[in-house]
């Protein structure tokens, strides 16, 4: 029975600027092939549209998303044309904050031991996630410059973190530890809390206490603690320790980059930004890479397993997981872009992955 167009999912696509416009189709071609039940509506944000009329962000555009649509695909911002960026702040930043998207999901998974920098590492060691709180901490743009082009100036960033903010993260990344079993079907047991106490004594310390409190509702799950520094050193010594980390908006964003070079580059990582019960955005971690641009030689395998994590949370749950197969048998075949070992452009690897899901 086909769905009707009323039962559909609505879908809007901002591809956005550079390889966005690359890797985006790709991902809408691997969802069309799967069947799923869904409408796609593109949108022109991005730099082209900016610099044609000054537009980042139509008025009501964030209402109108929440308002229209069911889930978000992204691409990428970023554009040499526009050096201030502001358009990829209002847009991307605006989407995260304006429409509350707390939480940022990013999977560290490894398809392949081959795509791994590590030696002996197998798929099954690499398989956390890191769950990063999206829409405090530095990035609210809070501070100023002081005496600005002189000797004595002075540069102020503050750190917003907030006890409702800090909470609702933390009981994320606890359910999500709950809800969420691994890639082999085993459960998740337990949830790591990174930050900088030792040195970010205020912003620690709430952390640290709501941490406390909320892990002792979910007795079931390990608590763990870790600061950011240790980390990461222990990120690239012995993946296999993590489980579900928890952390703040820019160590979030430090440590998932770092847990994509475990993947095989930024070309392969995906996330989330949700908040329960609304409509959340799906996108690719890495940016709009200038260099690669235009050039058909982005991976869109972050893309694809994106709008895999997009299916899944529209309870699309056998058509995420069809994409996920096809494309981690791709990469065992090897039929990929360059920066993960295959031979092929974003197009080629993009219809290997579309063949997969057409003969499946
Ligand atoms: N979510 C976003 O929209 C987002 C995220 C990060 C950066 N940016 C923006 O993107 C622009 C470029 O930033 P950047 O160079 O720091 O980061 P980037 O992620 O765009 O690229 C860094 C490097 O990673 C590699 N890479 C990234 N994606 C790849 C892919 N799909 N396939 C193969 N290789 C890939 C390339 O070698 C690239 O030079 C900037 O304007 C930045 O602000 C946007």
């Amino acid at each position: 029975m086909s769905a009707t167009a009323s039962t559909k999912k609505k879908i809007a696509v901002i591809a956005g600027d550079g390889i966005g416009k690359e890797v985006i189709p790709q991902a809408v071609r691997a969802i069309e092939a799967t069947g799923a039940p869904v409408k796609f509506t593109h949108f022109d944000w991005g730099a082209d549209r900016y610099l044609a009329d000054g537009t980042t962000v139509p008025p009501d555009g964030f209402a109108m998303l929440a308002r229209d649509f069911d889930a978000i695909l992204i691409g990428a911002f970023g554009d040499p044309r526009v050096p201030s960026n502001i358009h990829a702040k209002e847009i991307l930043l605006g989407m995260r904050f304006k429409m509350d998207l707390y939480a940022n999901v990013r999977p560290v998974r490894l398809l392949d031991s081959s795509l791994c920098s590590l030696k002996g590492i197998e798929p099954k060691d690499v398989d956390f996630v890191v769950i990063r709180e999206n829409t405090e901490g530095v990035y609210v743009d809070s501070g100023g410059i002081f005496k600005q082009g002189t000797a004595d100036e002075i540069a102020v960033q503050e750190d917003i973190n907030t006890r409702k903010g800090v909470e609702r993260i933390i009981r994320f990344a606890f359910e999500y530890c709950r809800d969420t079993p691994k890639a082999d079907g085993s459960a998740r047991g337990s949830v790591l809390l990174c930050d900088k106490s030792n040195a970010m004594t205020y912003a620690g310390s709430l952390w640290q206490r709501v941490f406390k409190e909320v892990a002792s509702q979910y007795p079931q799950m390990k608590a763990e603690h870790m600061y950011v520094d240790a980390l990461c050193t222990q990120m690239v010594r012995d993946p296999r320790m993590f489980d579900v980390i928890v952390t703040n908006n820019m160590f979030g964003d430090i440590v998932s980059d770092l847990g994509a070079g475990l993947q095989g580059g930024l070309g392969m990582a995906a996330s989330a930004n949700i908040h329960p019960g609304k409509t959340s955005m799906f996108e690719p971690v890495h940016g709009s890479a200038p260099p690669l641009a235009g050039k058909n030689a982005a991976n869109p395998i972050g893309a694809v397993l994106s709008a895999a994590m997009m299916l899944s949370h529209l309870g699309l749950i056998e058509e995420s997981s069809r994409i996920e197969i096809a494309v981690a048998d791709a990469v065992r075949a090897r039929q990929t872009t360059q920066d993960v070992g295959g031979p092929l452009g974003t197009t080629e690897a993009g219809n290997g992955i579309v063949r997969r899901l057409e003969k499946a």
